[in-house]
């Protein structure tokens, strides 16, 4: 009885803390701030992966393999994505500088994620960071192009690759 009262004291005080500190303005809110400290990225990724484990049915990429899939997915990524998350040649400094949290840099090694994952991500977004839903802007097709895209980046076929590693104008 005494620890339950004692954790729920504890608990009252965290949120009173809380609250005060919310309403001082003293809650930092900056999105200049560097990048998060590493517990928070801890927590953040923990929720964040068993959060797609559980909502993010791992499935096929409908689509073949093919180099039109390919080119088309690295030109909607060139289009949507890049600023953000750069590409081979560039890291994005709006996404390495401006956002809290950073923008994952992709486009120099395929990313280990499964399809059917980048694909929802894609699709809905991630909650309290500057990734939005794509679902307005692009079809299920392109969002399953750039996904393949994005797994293929080290085997992509040599026209993609010179494609891909020749500065647009
Ligand atoms: C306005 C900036 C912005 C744009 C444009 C953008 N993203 Fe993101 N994206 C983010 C941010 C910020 C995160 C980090 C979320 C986090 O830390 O969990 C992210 C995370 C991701 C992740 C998860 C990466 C990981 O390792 O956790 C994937 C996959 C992704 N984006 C794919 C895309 C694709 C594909 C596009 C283009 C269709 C795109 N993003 C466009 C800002 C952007």
């Amino acid at each position: 009885m005494r620890f339950i009262f004692g954790f729920l004291t504890c608990l009252f005080i965290l949120a009173i803390l809380g609250f005060f500190v919310a309403w001082r303005g003293l809650f930092p809110v900056s999105a200049k701030a560097s990048s998060p400290p590493r517990w928070e990225k801890k927590i953040a990724g923990f929720a964040l992966d068993h959060a797609l484990s559980k909502q993010a049915p791992l499935k096929e990429n409908p689509l073949p393999v093919t180099e039109a899939n390919l080119e088309k997915g690295m030109e909607i990524y060139q289009q949507s994505c890049s600023t953000c998350h750069g590409d081979v040649l560039k890291r994005s400094k709006w996404g390495t500088t401006s956002f809290y949290p950073r923008v994952p840099q992709f486009g120099k090694k395929a990313s280990d994620m499964q399809e059917s994952q980048i694909f929802w991500i894609e699709k809905n977004g991630i909650k309290y960071t500057g990734m939005a839903s794509f679902e307005p802007f692009l079809t299920d097709n392109e969002m399953w192009q750039v996904a393949m895209f994005l797994r293929h980046l080290d085997t992509l076929p040599p026209k993609v690759n010179a494609q891909w590693h020749t500065p647009e104008e």
